[in-house]
């Protein structure tokens, strides 16, 4: 029998799932994908059905599978990598989801978060133990919500009848069967309930959250034996050998793996991390200190900077006012014009993340005239996207982290050539874009491939990365410096 030297990756992210098959030079053979239902049920309120999701994932996973022709023989393992933070509570004993999942975007607890962070010493205690700021974004509040609004179920929790998980632990349970609850520590990492610095669960934590331990899951290495699928859902026993969280994937894929090494991911929002290696670096403009990736128990870390509006920007241009009916159009529409005739989006649809941290900011449109057209709009959102990404690149550089020599970008939107330009432009910094933009996926293939021995290690990986187009900054700095100047004034007039 040959060894298998195929990877099935799985991509659980905001909007849409995905399933791909790599092979051993880290190149995807086959894929399936496909968007799934959003829930508003209120303002500011994001949910999703993990139903939904379990369903596509199984269905996704085995039609890569075959469209691969590798078979389930040819699997040597499976990583998954997910949207983070979003929270599932199921029950144990029957694997039944008690509330549809709370999505990281979902601002529901904004204002139990902004009691907290009235109370003397909260946030400071958040920061150093966790690494992250108090905000509704992370699952600590969202969980707790759910406990609190489920009828019986903060009692049931207490008793250990209940599971909570961010989505890799619910697919993990659901894949083997319900015979494993774990995670990883990127995905720990950001529930605000992990204690980054002494890698485990924070008993104190969880006191100030009101969260019962007996509800998380074990916690391990990204590249790790989690288990093994139950045969009867893909046809064989697969190990599942990799997980992380979507943004340290994408990181990892990018093999970012030297210290000063950053990449930025524009998918439904936009992360950018910094590889700040065996330090956990504190910042000083509210970037998050989070874990990049743990292998052999020795923990990278990185600093993020959180957008939460990237590519749902150019969604709503297309769902919410019909500007655009595909994604790419953007391109064209934002090359037709010569500028944004003044026209300035702050994508705050659902707050600011990082550096400003504003729950309560809303998206606005700044500078529209009676000639302003959808292409400035559509070229107005992109622009958005680059100068938060240049917010961030800032901020890194303040908190000491090494200036990044060049950007590595992935996700659907790094595809727009318009959008990399203006970005090396804003940034002043080259961007790189590799060939292959799936690397969030390919990062948690990358994982399950050095746990199954498919990959020797991280030299094996860089190895397989491969250029694809550089954007190289070219827009003069008076130009430059006025855009700049305009988008500073329309996020100070957007802050509450
Ligand atoms: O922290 C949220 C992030 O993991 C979501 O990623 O790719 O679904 O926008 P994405």
């Amino acid at each position: 029998m040959p060894q298998p030297v195929h990877i099935l990756a799985i991509d659980q992210g905001t909007t849409s799932t995905r399933a791909i098959v790599f092979d051993r030079h880290a190149r995807p053979v086959a894929s399936a994908q496909c968007e799934f239902e959003q829930h508003y049920p209120d303002l500011g309120w994001v949910e999703h059905d993990p139903e939904d999701i379990w369903r596509d994932t199984l269905r996704l996973a085995k039609e890569a599978i075959e469209k691969s022709g590798v078979g389930t023989g040819g699997i040597a393992g499976i990583g998954i990598t997910n949207q983070r933070e979003t929270v599932v509570v199921w029950e144990r004993g029957t694997g039944k989801v008690i509330h549809r999942a709370i999505v990281w975007q979902d601002r529901r607890t904004a204002r139990l978060c902004a009691e907290l962070k009235g109370e003397e010493g909260f946030e400071a205690e958040v920061r150093s133990r966790t690494g992250l700021l108090v905000d509704p974004y992370f699952s600590g509040t969202k969980l707790a919500w759910i406990l609190d609004n489920v009828g019986g179920a903060r009692e049931r929790a207490e008793r250990g009848e209940l599971a909570f998980g961010t989505i890799d632990s619910f697919l993990i349970w659901r894949l083997t069967g319900g015979k494993v609850h774990a995670t990883d520590v990127t995905n720990a990492g950001r529930t605000m309930l992990y204690n980054i610095r002494e890698q485990r669960w924070d008993e104190e934590m969880c006191r100030l959250l009101r969260v019962p331990m007996q509800v998380l899951p074990e916690v391990h290495d990204n590249a790790h034996h989690f288990g093994t699928t139950d045969a009867a859902l893909l046809g064989a026993a697969i190990p599942i050998a990799g997980v992380a969280g979507d943004q340290q994937a994408a990181l990892f894929g990018q093999a970012c793996f030297g210290v000063g090494m950053a990449k930025s991911t524009y998918g439904t929002g936009c992360f950018m991390l910094l590889n700040t290696g065996t330090e956990a670096l504190e910042s000083n403009n509210r970037l998050l200190t989070t874990p990049a990736y743990r292998l052999n128990g020795q923990m990278t870390y990185a600093l993020e900077g959180s957008i939460f509006v990237a590519g749902a920007a150019v969604k709503w241009l297309r769902d919410g006012i019909g500007v655009i009916t595909h994604a790419r159009e953007t391109n064209d529409m934002a090359t037709r014009v010569p500028s944004s005739h003044g026209v300035y989006m702050v994508p705050a649809f659902v707050g600011l993340g990082a550096p400003h941290w504003d729950p309560d900011a809303r998206g606005a449109i700044f500078g529209l005239t009676l000639d302003a057209t959808q292409a400035h709009l559509a070229r107005a959102a992109l622009e958005a996207v680059a100068y938060q990404t240049m917010d961030l690149a800032e901020a890194m550089v303040s908190d000491g982290g090494a200036a990044p020599a060049k950007l590595r970008v992935d996700g659907g939107m790094a595809a727009n050539d318009w959008l990399c330009q203006f970005l090396a432009d804003m940034l002043e910094t080259k961007v790189e874009r590799p060939v292959h933009l799936e690397t969030t996926a390919l990062g948690a293939a990358f994982h399950a491939g050095l746990a199954t021995g498919l990959w020797a290690d991280l030299n094996a990986l860089a190895e397989t990365w491969t250029q694809g187009q550089i954007f190289e900054p070219k827009m003069a700095n008076f130009e430059r410096k006025t855009l700049v100047a305009g988008w500073q004034d329309a996020v100070r007039r957007t802050l509450r």
